[in-house]
């Protein structure tokens, strides 16, 4: 019996790289190339040939915070579309912050070809040495894998032309912006407001100013100057995360869920499938009290919540009182299947927090591809020198974002 083709790692390949694509994902023909050479069954040898070329990240390494695992290869949509972010161009030198499996490094390699330089840097040992050995089996021993705290960069390698995150970082630690060669890419999923993005910063007079931002999710960094989000339950099954420049404090709201709520309407709808991302981000550049909700599912079948997305949905606070984001529909009648966009409202100032997000709902719908300004400054940097735009005052840097 002769094997199916289905099955050989070159067909789940492309086939895999199709889906990127037609999920709009792919932004440029080098990239593209890159993801159709790099064997990625060959950097997670522990999962099967479906599961390495499937649209989900895979756990290499069990054990890291909040259970989620220390290790992983990231989900193949999502490392497409941070290089698509980073641009790397043949002859380019490229610092990666999670080595992981070695995968993102080769495909670096792949970008910068011969003449360019790939170094990746990872936390764990045992990592390094898997992703060495992957590196080396599959033709890409070219590429530098060191072991340590990614937060100091490669300070002997430097300057890079771009640097890459491939873990979630709550902060910019000083060294990367400084690695940065002037007019240089930093692609990182930042952590701000109690969301995740894939945000493109280029480097300009010592600020890092940011081209665009995408949707996504990664674990958490581990090390120095990260633990700057905070939690806190208001319900046996909601909580709220928020920075900790923020006056939030959840044992204040403790129960407000189960006190009358307002509902508002923004009058702005969705179709299946389509994006709200940008509320979030944009939610951040003009309220300070940004933050997330997140319920369990038993939350919302009790009937104390009806969150957008349970585990996922902005709200903001202020004080004793809080709003979040909420959907209604479709409508049995219409002949299109729409949900409304919506949020409701909890506490003495609910009902106004609940308009102000629905503003923010209505700008939104206004130019639903507009991204926010979003710019990181050194901390220290004094008010007068900053944009104007809501502060978010990390360790290491002062983020302002507007829009
Ligand atoms: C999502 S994985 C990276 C995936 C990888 N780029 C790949 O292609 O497989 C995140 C990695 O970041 C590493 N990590 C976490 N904190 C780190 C830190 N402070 N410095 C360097 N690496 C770190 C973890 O050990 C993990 O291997």
């Amino acid at each position: 019996m002769t094997a199916t083709t289905d099955t050989q790692p070159e067909d789940l390949r492309n086939r895999m790289v199709d889906r990127i694509d037609a999920a709009g994902y792919l932004r440029s023909a080098s990239v593209e190339r890159a993801l159709r050479t790099v064997p990625r069954h060959l950097f997670v040898p522990n999962a099967s040939i479906e599961d390495a070329y499937a649209d989900k990240s895979i756990t290499t390494k069990p054990g890291g915070p909040g259970g989620r695992p220390a290790s992983c290869a990231s989900v193949p949509t999502v490392v497409a579309m941070m290089l698509g972010q980073l641009d790397a161009r043949p002859g380019d030198r490229v610092l990666e912050i999670g080595a992981g499996t070695g995968y993102n490094a080769a495909l670096l390699a792949e970008l910068v070809g011969e003449t360019g330089q790939v170094t990746t840097i990872d936390i764990h040992p045992d990592v390094t040495e898997q992703a060495r050995r992957a590196l080396e089996a599959t033709g890409y021993g070219r590429v530098r894998v060191l072991t340590g705290d990614g937060a100091l960069g490669a300070p002997d390698q430097a300057l890079f032309d771009h640097i890459i995150v491939t873990v979630g970082p709550w902060d910019l630690p000083p060294g990367w912006r400084d690695q940065l060669a002037p007019g240089g890419r930093l692609v990182v999923p930042l952590h701000w407001r109690g969301q995740a993005r894939s945000v493109a910063f280029v480097h300009q007079d010592g600020v890092l100013r940011a081209t665009d931002s995408q949707l996504c999710g990664f674990i958490p960094m581990i090390g120095d100057g990260q633990d700057g989000e905070r939690t806190g339950q208001i319900a046996d099954d909601v909580a709220l995360y928020f920075d900790r420049d923020q006056p939030i404090d959840p044992a204040a709201l403790h129960g407000i869920l189960a006190q009358p709520a307002t509902t508002v309407w923004s009058g702005a709808s969705v179709v299946p499938n389509e994006s709200t991302d940008l509320i979030w981000p944009r939610l951040t550049g003009a309220e300070p009290g940004t933050c997330r909700f997140a319920a369990e599912p038993a939350a919302a079948e009790a009937g104390l919540c009806n969150p957008a997305f349970t585990y996922r949905s902005p709200a903001l606070v202020d004080g004793d009182s809080l709003a979040y984001l909420t959907l209604r529909g479709p409508d049995p009648d219409a002949t299109e299947r729409r949900w409304e966009l919506g949020a409701i409202g909890h506490g003495p100032a609910g009902t106004r927090l609940a308009e102000r997000l629905c503003e923010q709902i209505r700008a939104w719908d206004r130019d639903r591809t507009a991204q926010p300004t979003i710019t990181a400054y050194p901390a220290g940097t004094p008010d007068e020198d900053l944009a104007d735009g809501v502060v978010i005052d990390k360790q290491f840097i002062r983020l302002v974002v507007s829009n």
